[in-house]
């Protein structure tokens, strides 16, 4: 009952504020086009980071390097910043409305709407597990695919890290000159250029003053749809070769959703239209064999490594079965 008047009253308040929500929405997506699109930056970096940003602003989850880098993004300058996040903020702290989108760790099972939730709670869990534990904890910190993941800037609270991000030129670029005009400190960071379905990340981070010797977790979070099966199984081989106890963080569409097998067709059709308006393309999903789980670890076992936890989005009682899967792939 509460709940639902919340909710109410969230709506009616962003009805209230609809002009100026529709003005902010033309002007962000506007703004992906004529200036991420043109200029090589990921579009589709902005979808993960702009659900970080609602769940802060919200108040059901604390990142504070993410919402200090809004205003100074390609993306989110200071009116998309204002137009979308600050007034969907005041309404939902107005209303005490943090559903599905703002929940944080949100339903289990997960929805279409919650799974971004989802996806951040599994990772928070398995990279403060890995950092904290007192047996061999994870002392580097890799997040490949970077984008505007600000997991690095918050961490540096609770361990102290060396972190290395990497990505492709432009979009680190945007990062980096965000992080510097918003006044983030970064010296604990490293930055590393470099394009996965090209060369390997592991030669771009040695150069870069990793230690291939010590125990490390990398995050490998929202990228493997995007690339090529050889690039992931170059990187699965790379984790391999760490310390035991290295862990690699990773999610994966499934091939039936990425090559629209029923009874995915139609969302399958849907989603790689969508994708297009970045000009990026899903390329990759994994098999899912008889079970969920089974594509997974065939796939983490063909490296050497082994699949410690296993989660995905939805239930498998639902019309769609289980699409998207979280996975933690541990060097044993
Ligand atoms: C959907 S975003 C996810 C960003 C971030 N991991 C997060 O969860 O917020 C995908 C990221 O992978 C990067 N990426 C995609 N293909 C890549 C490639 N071939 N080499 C390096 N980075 C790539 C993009 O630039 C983008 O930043």
């Amino acid at each position: 009952m509460v709940y639902a008047m919340r909710f109410l009253i969230f709506i009616l308040l962003c009805i209230l504020m609809s002009p100026l929500l529709i003005f902010g929405l033309i002007y962000y997506t506007l703004r992906i086009r004529r200036i991420c699109v043109r200029h090589n930056i990921s579009g589709t970096a902005n979808e993960p980071y702009a659900s970080r940003l609602m769940m802060h602003i919200a108040g059901a989850r604390q990142d504070y390097a993410a919402y200090k880098i809004a205003g100074h993004l390609p993306s989110f300058d200071k009116l998309s910043k204002f137009l979308l996040i600050e007034i969907l903020g005041f309404a939902s702290k107005l209303s005490g409305y943090k559903g599905s989108f703002f929940a944080y760790p949100g339903q289990r099972p997960s929805t279409l709407m919650s799974m971004m939730s989802h996806r951040t709670d599994f990772f928070d869990r398995s990279i403060k597990e890995s950092l904290t534990r007192t047996d061999n904890p994870a002392v580097q910190f890799v997040v490949l695919g970077a984008g505007y993941d600000t997991r690095c800037y918050d961490l540096s609270e609770v361990v102290d890290i060396q972190c290395f991000e990497v990505d492709m030129p432009p979009t680190l670029n945007s990062k980096i000159g965000a992080l510097k005009s918003a006044g983030v400190p970064h010296d604990h960071v490293t930055f590393v250029e470099t394009d996965f379905n090209q060369e390997t990340w592991m030669e771009a981070l040695l150069a870069s003053g990793f230690d291939p010797n010590l125990t490390t977790y990398v995050l490998w979070e929202g990228v493997t749809m995007y690339l090529v099966e050889g690039a992931i199984r170059d990187t699965l081989n790379l984790v391999s070769s760490l310390p035991k106890g290295s862990t690699v963080g990773v999610d994966f569409f499934s091939a039936d959703l990425v090559y629209g097998n029923p009874p995915y067709a139609r969302i399958s059709k849907a989603m790689h239209k969508s994708i297009k308006y970045y000009s990026e393309e899903i390329q990759f999903g994994v098999a899912t064999a008889k079970t969920l789980s089974e594509g997974i670890e065939k796939l983490a076992g063909d490296s050497g490594l082994t699949l410690s936890r296993f989660e995905h989005v939805g239930s498998e009682e639902d019309k769609l079965p289980p699409w998207y899967f979280f996975a933690q792939i541990d060097n044993i």
